[in-house]
């Protein structure tokens, strides 16, 4: 029986890979919708760009919803130097002509896990938490039929990305992610810890240019410089929301623990920063499991093995 999901994302080039897996794994995962949030860039792309990334991969099928325009309570803050003015910076694809779904992003969630049953449905969070959390504050009762939330989120030694002690996806929006760490849904976190051991060197560009897929085209369009090079000076870009797909195709890849988690929603300074009680020193009750160890090689033969699957 395949699992139900619901995707929310701010694509965003990693966004667009990890969509790409799910739909490459029609097996395992049932994919409900997507649901489009205000993140790596504003709303009007993040939805259009959901919408192009499944007409390339033959799905305009599947239901696309616009959520919020903006985070819960700070002004928005976007990533265009990390995926571009469009989003998906080395990838051209053209404008959507599937239709947006007309209901709002957020309540398309809160109406679809209130006709689910209890654990039916699990949630990929890809970006910024705003549309679940609006959800929650809406209409609470939710809460207890959510299976899962998967989450790509946060940073403990690793520290952060966006500033030095936050992860974009809760500096975005970090009361969001206090609502959702505060929810008691079990959550599962993906942390910079985790997805920064799983990058796109150019051994593995390599490897990928291979497989005669567009899809495989298109993420290696995404995560080469124009030379042909891997991002990051060779380093390679890290392919942080596709490992919330990948945990649930193959849970052994990732490791962690069952931990405390909190954030940091007021001080100017560490703003969006996860405290991980990992060492369990405070009396914090655990809310997250918070995985931090990767198996790259075995992520990569599975993400490469789906491309192929795929147009
Ligand atoms: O910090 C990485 C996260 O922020 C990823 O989800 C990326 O797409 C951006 O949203
Ligand atoms: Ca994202």
């Amino acid at each position: 029986m395949a699992r139900k999901i619901i995707i929310d994302t701010d694509p965003g080039k990693d966004d667009a890979v990890a969509i790409l897996l799910a739909l490459a794994a029609p097996q395992e995962l049932e994919l409900l919708a997507l649901v489009a949030v205000a993140g790596n860039v504003p709303l009007a792309r993040t939805e259009s760009n959901v919408r192009r990334v499944l007409e390339l991969a033959g799905r305009p099928d599947i239901p696309v919803y616009a959520g919020c325009a903006r985070p819960l309570v700070r002004p928005p803050i976007t990533a265009e130097h990390v995926h571009g003015d469009t989003g998906l910076h080395g990838l051209d694809l053209p404008e959507p002509r599937m239709p947006l779904r007309p209901e709002h992003g957020v309540d398309y969630l809160i109406n679809a896990l209130c006709v689910a049953s209890p654990g039916e449905i699990t949630l990929c969070l890809l970006g910024p938490a705003t549309n679940l959390a609006m959800a929650l504050v809406k209409a609470p009762d939710i809460g207890p039929r959510i299976a899962e939330i998967v989450w790509m989120a946060g940073a403990r030694s690793e520290g952060g990305n966006v500033t030095p002690a936050a992860e974009y996806n809760v500096h975005a929006d970090p009361d969001a992610a206090k609502v959702l760490l505060d929810s008691g849904i079990p959550t599962t976190l993906l942390p910079l810890d985790l997805t920064h051991q799983v990058r796109l060197t150019d051994a593995r560009l390599d490897r990928l240019r291979r497989i005669d897929t567009a899809a495989a085209r298109a993420v290696a369009a995404l995560y080469s410089n124009a030379d042909g090079t891997a991002l990051q000076g060779g380093l390679g870009g890290p392919l942080h929301d596709p490992c919330v797909i990948a945990h649930l195709l193959r849970p052994g890849l990732f490791t962690g623990r069952r931990i405390n988690v909190a954030v940091e929603t007021a001080s100017p300074l560490t703003l969006g920063m996860t405290v991980a009680d990992w060492s369990g020193v405070t009396d914090r009750p655990a809310n997250a499991v918070f995985l931090n160890r990767a198996d790259a090689d075995g992520f990569f033969d599975l993400l490469f093995e789906r491309l192929a699957r795929l147009p």
